[in-house]
């Protein structure tokens, strides 16, 4: 048995968090733009190792979009019904793509009233859809700009009388040359593919094509990649099995969201999902080498759709599960051990890093201890593509961020197992307030800069080298010299 990633924090015993370490400074002979902060997932590749909760007050349709946008990925979360994760995941596989198959194609009869294609449009988050008729053949397409002005017409009206009837398309098989040219000519949005029949094909979108986001995360399809939290529990009816199967359809990772995956329950319903769904599955959390190699050894699991492990208990910054049951593994000790038994028994597992980050100066220390990617519900709560509203307290920009454990969050119903079944009175988190801080792309730019400049420091220039660097445990006292201190004024 390897020991390499915990000998790297010194002890086996030393229950070590991100604050007790710093890495140590190292050989620097590349130049900054050489810095690669790109890591895989099984098959999947993400330009930044950054992952957002499967919360509530965290990841929804917006902050998942915005996520994979910009190079990671935002997992949503499952305090809902299988009915509104499938309108989740229908969205965040809507909203960007090359090709847009044709039975993915949002249309509308020509006979619909203009509201519905209003709410339609709204709904889904797209500007414009297309008109057919009951054999599927385009008559026309109705964008946001077709819809009336008054409230008269747009409550009485019908979608024929606004359309435009005159349709530019392309035919099945054109090149994204074809497209773009066309696109470009016309001055239109959207793009039909039409066959010779008349029949409705599929849908070129503009900004799919000309990709703003040269980072974003994609599908082998040009779709952005979704995951999305999973109970480990498999469902009793056969409406929710059937429900499952279609989320089935547009998910590609499954995180088994649970506090303490070593339970034997949670692996057998587990191994009863993996044979009956097709995507992938990340499982989690878990905190010990112990529980790695049981899940990695003995477990069950379909081989090749095991693609991860998520790592870390109690330390998230809404956690109280250690306070309430005594038990915990926070992120930087459960990285280090689980990165070993990965090392033993598997190499091709990712490592997810799940929790405790407060500082981009955390990044690097997850990844120095063994992780492939890092997970945060803390950093991303106060920004505008989290759910929910924007308060003022005192005079400042807030959001509620609550975990998942929360007397609040389980009042729902749909998250009690995710802590232990049965359990009632003991709540394992809080719900509190963070502060507003504006967009997520300007949250991952900080995150990105303090990761780049810590591998730079540390002479590393890929997340894989990054493995191999020194962290050193740090006294209590140069902690407190680490952070900013003897000033005048409060920090
Ligand atoms: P941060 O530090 O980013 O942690 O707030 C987010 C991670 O914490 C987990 N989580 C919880 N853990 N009680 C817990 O013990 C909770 O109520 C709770 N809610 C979320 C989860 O793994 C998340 O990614």
């Amino acid at each position: 048995m390897s020991d390499y990633y915990r000998k790297k924090i010194h002890s086996d015993d030393l229950i070590a968090t991100f604050d007790d370490v710093l890495i140590l400074p190292g050989f620097t002979n590349f130049s900054p733009i050489d810095v690669d902060l790109s890591s895989t997932l099984g098959k999947y590749h993400f330009k930044l190792p950054i992952l957002s909760s499967a919360m509530d007050t965290v990841t929804e349709e917006n902050m998942a979009i915005n996520m994979a946008l910009h190079g990671g990925l935002g997992v949503l979360h499952r305090n809902c019904s299988f009915e509104r994760q499938l309108e989740m995941v229908r969205i965040v596989k809507r909203a960007r793509s090359f090709v847009i198959d044709g039975e993915h194609v949002a249309t509308i009869g020509p006979n619909a009233q203009i509201s519905k294609a209003k709410f339609m449009m709204e709904n889904y988050n797209i500007s414009g859809i297309l008109v057919t008729n009951e054999e599927n053949r385009v008559c026309g397409i109705f964008t946001k700009r077709d819809i009336p002005f008054f409230e008269h017409d747009i409550k009485n009206g019908i979608v024929k009388d606004y359309m435009t009837k005159d349709v530019i398309s392309i035919k099945p098989g054109g090149t994204r040359e074809d497209a773009l040219k066309i696109l470009y000519e016309s001055r239109k949005e959207k793009l039909p593919i039409i066959d010779e029949k008349g029949m409705l094909k599929g849908l070129i979108t503009k900004k799919d094509l000309a990709p703003e986001f040269p980072f974003a995360s994609k599908d082998d399809q040009g779709h952005l990649l979704c995951g999305l939290a999973l109970s480990p529990r498999f469902p009793d009816s056969s409406q929710s099995q059937a429900l499952l199967k279609e989320i089935d359809d547009y998910v590609d990772i499954f995180f088994i969201d649970v506090a303490d995956f070593y339970k034997i329950d949670d692996i057998t319903g587990t191994i009863k999902l993996m044979k009956f769904l097709e995507s992938d599955f990340v499982l989690g959390n878990i905190g010990t080498y112990q529980a790695a190699e049981y899940l990695i050894t003995k477990a069950d699991f379909v081989e090749e759709r095991f693609i991860g492990l998520k790592v870390g208990m109690g330390s998230g910054s809404i956690c109280t599960t250690s306070l309430q049951t005594g038990v915990g593994a926070p992120t930087l000790f459960a990285t280090a051990h689980v990165a070993d038994a990965i090392k033993d028994y598997n190499p091709k597992l990712t490592l997810i890093a799940d929790g405790g980050f407060k500082n981009p100066g955390d990044l690097p220390k997850a990844f120095a201890a063994g992780a492939d990617l890092m997970m945060s519900g803390h950093l991303f709560a106060g920004t505008e593509e989290s759910p929910g509203f924007i308060d003022t307290i005192a005079g400042r920009k807030v959001k509620v961020y609550r975990g998942m454990g929360s007397k609040e969050a389980r009042t729902s119903g749909y998250i009690s197992d995710r802590y232990v079944e049965g359990s009632k009175m003991l709540t394992e988190g809080v719900s509190n307030y963070v502060p507003y801080v504006g967009d997520v792309l300007g949250v991952l730019s900080t995150l990105k800069e303090g990761l780049a400049n810590g591998m730079i420091y540390a002479g590393a220039k890929s997340i894989a080298d990054m493995k191999k660097v020194p962290l050193g445990i740090v006294s209590v006292v140069g902690q407190r010299e680490t952070a900013p201190h003897d000033l005048i004024g409060k920090f």
